[in-house]
């Protein structure tokens, strides 16, 4: 796959690094609570497996699947929920666990949607942040990189649905796109 990647950005060293750390922090934070974590699919399924395995109190998982209306590359606001959670969540204390934040629509509907299912708290996990890239505004409570504005696969996130399985995050050669 070599072929296809101009640049790595973060190496997998790095993502290592920093989910050990994310994952002490909220292990702190979240002691004596009844911590479930809410991956996004589908970008979230590999940083949530890692991250889940670095957090080191008993935790709950569940996942949902989100699709935006309209055209794919740009996101309109409008969030359609393709999976739900199996459960209430009623009382809980929710972690959302995110690949990446971009515009911060999906997320801003997300935060919104749960906190209104009666969620003691919603915090947001995410591993990179695209700041520059913001039209709604999120409180990020944990953070692993933040990135310049420029199209990142791997680790998770695709093109075209393509190079989630990179083992780090990358920029992909001009020709991947033509
Ligand atoms: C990507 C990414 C986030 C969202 C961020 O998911 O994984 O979920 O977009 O964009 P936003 O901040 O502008 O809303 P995508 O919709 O591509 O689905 P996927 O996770 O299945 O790739
Ligand atoms: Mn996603
Ligand atoms: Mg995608």
């Amino acid at each position: 796959m070599k072929d296809f990647v101009k640049e790595v950005l973060v190496s997998e060293e790095n993502i290592e690094k920093r989910v050990r750390e994310l994952g002490i922090q909220i292990t702190e934070d979240y002691k004596g609570k009844d911590l479930m974590l809410v991956g996004i699919l589908k970008g979230a399924a590999i940083f949530m497996a890692d991250l889940a395995r670095s957090i080191d109190i008993p935790v709950t998982m569940d996942f949902m699947a989100v699709s935006s209306y309209g055209n794919t590359t740009q996101s309109s606001g409008v969030v359609r929920i393709v999976k739900d959670l199996d459960t209430s969540i009623e009382g809980k204390d929710i972690l959302i666990v995110e690949d990446i934040i971009d515009t911060g629509l999906t997320l801003g509907y997300l935060t919104d949607n749960l906190t209104k299912r009666g969620a003691r708290s919603v915090r947001i996990c995410t591993l990179l942040d695209k700041p520059e890239r913001r039209k709604v505004n999120v409180p990020v409570d944990y953070r692993g990189f933040i990135i310049p504005d420029e199209f990142v696969v791997g680790y998770g996130i695709d093109y075209a649905e393509k190079y989630r399985n990179l083992p780090y995050i990358s920029s992909l050669k001009e020709e991947v796109y033509s």
